[in-house]
């Protein structure tokens, strides 16, 4: 099988991602032998296209030019897919699904046309059409994609227990109950202040954790120490100051080159990898990878906290964009601050997305329906999203 892969479009393209979905989606069709050329272009040439070939003036999203009539056999060149990198971008927009996600659909609605099906000579065939095109993303997606999941922070059952001083609720018992819920792993934020989580808490964390530890943490010599002497799955760094309710922005990567390559080469020795938490700008995940991070993980709370839905969107693309720079960078991408039952499927969606951190929203509604419930319930979304 030969997928000729070719980005005209001037755009950053995931294309190893979108070659091996091409592989994938011919194997799926049972045209694992034959060969595919696809090329990603823009909207004044892919209307050129449209003008020419088919008397349409204008930009369209995908176009498909069969080698052969009707169904083809196995073994021969099926012909040529043409997308639009910005209709497609547009499209995305408009129907809340990622880019990459909007690539792949046109991909596979353009493979589907050089296999012989098609949705203009009538409704029954529109329909089989679409419901085709339903199944292959709904197979690709369950072999291909990375799976977000869900790791609940429980700090704030701490912040309770600090509410009274005394010795319940007790985090690390909550943390068993979300892992039993579904959670995938538990995040902890050892402040400097101690604030909510204690020594005890994060010590007894390791020692619990069944599924995986991320402490989240400042870059003070004390908490690095106490990181590197209990050894977490990970560590997240995040910037910390005294005064505020929660951590507010993310880490500035690029001004503190020097401090934080120096802590994340002391977590390496102990092979504890590092996530670094950022805002949503291409210059501070490159500022990461210089560092040598592992992951990043993007801050989500501008998104969330967006006052209406053109600034919620512009919020979301920013994200979008980041994760995606990262992940084509080679890093690993996770993301939240913020995410609520509301907020948290349109990020789940992202295919660059390994690990959603969710803390505030899951602990306000676990105080009302029980926390099994409210974890089994944000797992659901995350899930569902990714579909
Ligand atoms: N990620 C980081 C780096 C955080 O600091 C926090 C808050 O502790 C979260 C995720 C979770 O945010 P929230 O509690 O708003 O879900």
């Amino acid at each position: 099988m030969t997928v000729l892969l070719r980005n005209d479009s001037g755009e950053k393209l995931r294309t190893r991602a979108l070659a091996g979905s091409c592989r994938h989606l011919l194997r799926l069709c049972g045209q694992e032998g034959s060969e595919l050329s696809v090329v990603f272009t823009n909207d004044p040439a892919i209307q050129a296209l449209n003008g020419q070939y088919r008397q349409r003036d204008k930009a369209t999203n995908v176009l498909s030019f069969p080698q052969q009539e009707g169904e083809p056999d196995n073994g021969l060149m099926l012909g040529d897919i043409v997308i639009s990198v910005d209709t497609a971008a547009r499209e995305a927009r408009e129907q809340g699904q990622s880019f990459h996600t909007r690539l792949q659909k046109l991909l596979i609605h353009g493979l589907v046309h050089l296999l012989g099906m098609d949705h203009e000579r009538s409704a029954a065939e529109a329909d089989l059409m679409r419901r085709r095109e339903e199944e292959l993303y709904q197979q690709l997606m369950k072999e291909g994609r990375l799976m977000p999941h869900l790791a609940i922070n429980v700090d704030h059952i701490a912040t309770l227990r600090q509410a009274r001083g005394i010795d319940e609720p007790d985090p690390v018992l909550a943390a068993g109950i979300c892992e039993l819920a579904g959670a995938c792993g538990i995040v902890a934020h050892l402040r400097e202040d101690r604030r909510h989580m204690q020594d005890r808490d994060i010590r007894l964390l390791r020692q619990t954790v069944k599924t995986k530890l991320n402490m989240e943490m400042g870059a003070a010599p004390e908490i690095i120490a106490i990181a590197l002497d209990i050894h977490p799955d990970m560590v997240t760094l995040v910037p910390e100051k005294r005064q505020e309710l929660t951590t507010e922005g993310g880490l500035d990567v690029a001004g503190q080159h020097k401090k934080i390559s120096r802590v994340i080469k002391d977590m390496h020795q102990e092979n504890i990898p590092v996530s670094l938490f950022i805002d949503p700008d291409q210059n501070q995940v490159q500022a990461a990878l210089e560092a040598g991070a592992d992951f990043v993980e993007i801050h989500t709370g501008r998104y969330c906290d967006a006052e209406n839905e053109d600034e919620r969107n512009r919020e979301f693309d920013l994200v979008a964009e980041a994760a995606l720079f990262a992940y084509n960078q080679g890093l690993r991408v996770n993301a939240g601050h913020g995410l609520n039952y509301q907020t948290t499927a349109r990020i789940a969606a992202l295919d660059s997305i390994e690990e959603l951190s969710i803390g505030h929203a899951v602990m306000a509604r676990a105080i009302i329906t029980g926390l099994t419930e409210a974890v089994r319930e944000m797992a659901a979304i995350i899930r569902q999203a990714a579909l």
